[in-house]
């Protein structure tokens, strides 16, 4: 009988990791109401003890959204593992996942301790986490890097000791598919307690692996696989849960598994992931990309006309493509707009209705044709509204061909307002010089990029900025029909998250796996 597959979503947590991908609280709970709709199993929310915003995000989230276990993060210490239950004790479904170093360059160079030593640490705050909640993940940290003896001792120990879950992590990216069916055939084999746990893998993708890695480990019996939508993570990123979850249901002939996952969700839930992060999603990316399911060729065009079947292994209906439509403009009124959000998935309360029927007339009036790329704009606004501590005013910029442009900006923040004026090369230039003036933040813009997200000479253009302050990154994304706006909004964006970051300031970032 096929087996069911655990979906472990690790986006908030080790996806997050991402450098300067960070979100902030109302796009992780937004982010974690969207990976219960696509019905993921687990949600990792965060690492509650390492920064107060990641206890605050845990916590909410754990009590604000239903339907998944919510699991924080814990290293094998007293005060991380009771910090991570505070924060997700209210869950119905709440999970401490905690984690030790075990390969030989952890325990020598990191650690510093014996194999023996970390071993008892282990138990020791498996049963600590045990004695708290019965949903218990241990995962030896570089397993795939440990000597095969120790993993096993130490699986068989944290089992034990009350893990419910063993996940075994490929922490660099290292290890090949071949390598780790061997190792997990491995433990099923030697460990004589294996059966009272969920076996699970959690793979990064330094060498490009991640996804065939994982889908070994499935073949070889994991029952759980870690995972993050669009293959968001520290370095070269995590498993992408839509290619874990499509090639288990793609070869279900395979594996004979299946996920519960709602594939129709996928890109929804991707685009929102690459909106909130300010990360692109490559055009030629496995099922989320833009070119995913087109054909260009000729060749394939007839082929696909003739049988689906020539060129596709799967429905770009079931991953949630959906047709964009032009079906709306100034006269469209606020059950028309409402019906096309349900069409695109957005559920939408009476009181938020208001908010985003305001924000749609703005938009209608500056731009005659709305298609379902500006909804999803607006949508996103809507959701991801923070506590602005700097925003726009006013913007004025004059600027000619061979002189530098000059420009005068309004900031506002609380109730007061601040005007500068600068010069620059070019007027986006300016416009930054102008906000460094006002803001006071000396920042170093590591990229800027400006595109056209809808259709149409009126389209929307989105700036995408990266700007960097004291060692922190941070992206920020504003969308307009005015460029130059955009570009100080994108900017503003990023200076804000920078901001709200360093007031509620990290503890313990060097630990963070
Ligand atoms: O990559 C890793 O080893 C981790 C662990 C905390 C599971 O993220
Ligand atoms: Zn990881």
């Amino acid at each position: 009988m096929a087996r069911k597959i655990v979906i472990f979503d690790t986006t908030l947590r080790d996806g997050e990791q991402s450098p300067g991908a960070s979100m902030t609280m109302s796009e992780k709970l937004a982010l974690a109401q969207q990976l219960a709709h696509l019905n993921v199993d687990v949600i990792e929310a965060g690492f509650p003890f390492s920064s107060p915003e990641d206890f605050e995000s845990v916590s909410r989230i754990a009590q604000e959204v239903s339907g998944p276990t919510i699991c924080g993060l814990a290293r094998t210490k007293a005060e991380d593992i009771e910090s991570c239950y505070n924060a997700i004790r209210h869950a119905a479904k709440p999970r401490i996942h905690t984690f030790v170093g075990t390969s030989k360059v952890h325990l020598e160079k990191r650690l510093r301790k014996t194999a023996d030593e970390v071993l008892a640490m282990a138990v020791e705050n498996v049963q600590h986490a045990a004695s708290l909640t019965a949903d218990v993940e241990f995962s030896p940290e570089d397993a795939m890097r440990t000597d095969l003896g120790y993993l096993r001792d130490i699986v068989e120990a944290t089992i034990e000791a009350g893990a419910t879950t063993i996940n075994i992590p490929d922490t660099v990216g290292y290890t090949t598919p071949w390598i780790m069916e061997e190792t997990i055939r491995e433990l099923f084999e030697n460990v004589p307690n294996i059966d009272q746990a969920v076996i699970s893998v959690h793979c990064h993708d330094d060498l490009g692996l991640s996804v065939a890695n994982s889908l070994a480990a499935v073949k070889a019996g994991a029952g759980q696989v870690e995972c993050t939508v669009n293959g968001m993570g520290e370095r070269a990123g995590n498993a992408s849960l839509e290619e874990i979850v499509m090639s288990i249901r793609t070869r279900s002939d395979e594996f004979d598994a299946y996920t519960e996952v709602n594939t129709k969700e996928i890109v929804k839930t991707s685009k929102m992931v690459s909106s909130f992060t300010g990360f692109p999603v490559q055009p030629n990316k496995a099922i989320v990309g833009e070119n995913a399911f087109r054909h260009e060729a000729g060749i394939h065009q007839h082929g696909v006309i003739m049988d689906r079947e020539t060129y596709e292994i799967m429905e770009p209906q079931d991953v949630g493509w959906v047709e964009s439509e032009l079906t709306l403009g100034p006269r469209s009124g606020k059950h028309g707009v409402r019906q096309r959000l349900k069409d695109l998935g957005y559920q939408v309360t009476d009181a938020q209705m208001e908010d985003i029927y305001a924000r749609f007339i703005e938009m209608a009036d500056k731009k005659n044709q709305i298609y379902d790329e500006d909804l999803e704009i607006l949508m996103r606004e809507a959701t991801t509204e923070m506590a602005e501590t700097w925003s726009l005013a006013y913007l004025q910029v004059n600027s000619t061909t061979g002189a530098r442009s000059q420009a005068t900006v309004r900031l506002r923040k609380e109730d007061a307002e601040y005007e500068k004026e600068a010069v620059g090369n070019g007027p986006v230039d300016a416009v930054y010089a102008a906000i460094n003036l006002i803001t006071e933040v000396q920042t170093t813009l590591d990229d800027y990029s400006i595109r056209s997200v809808t259709r149409g000479k009126d389209a929307l253009g989105e700036a995408t900025v990266r700007i960097a302050t004291d060692g922190e990154s941070a992206i920020g994304r504003a969308a307009s029909t005015d460029v130059i706006e955009a570009s100080a909004a994108a900017y503003l964006n990023a200076l804000n998250r920078l901001l709200i970051r360093s007031e509620l300031g990290k503890q313990d970032a060097q630990d963070t796996p």
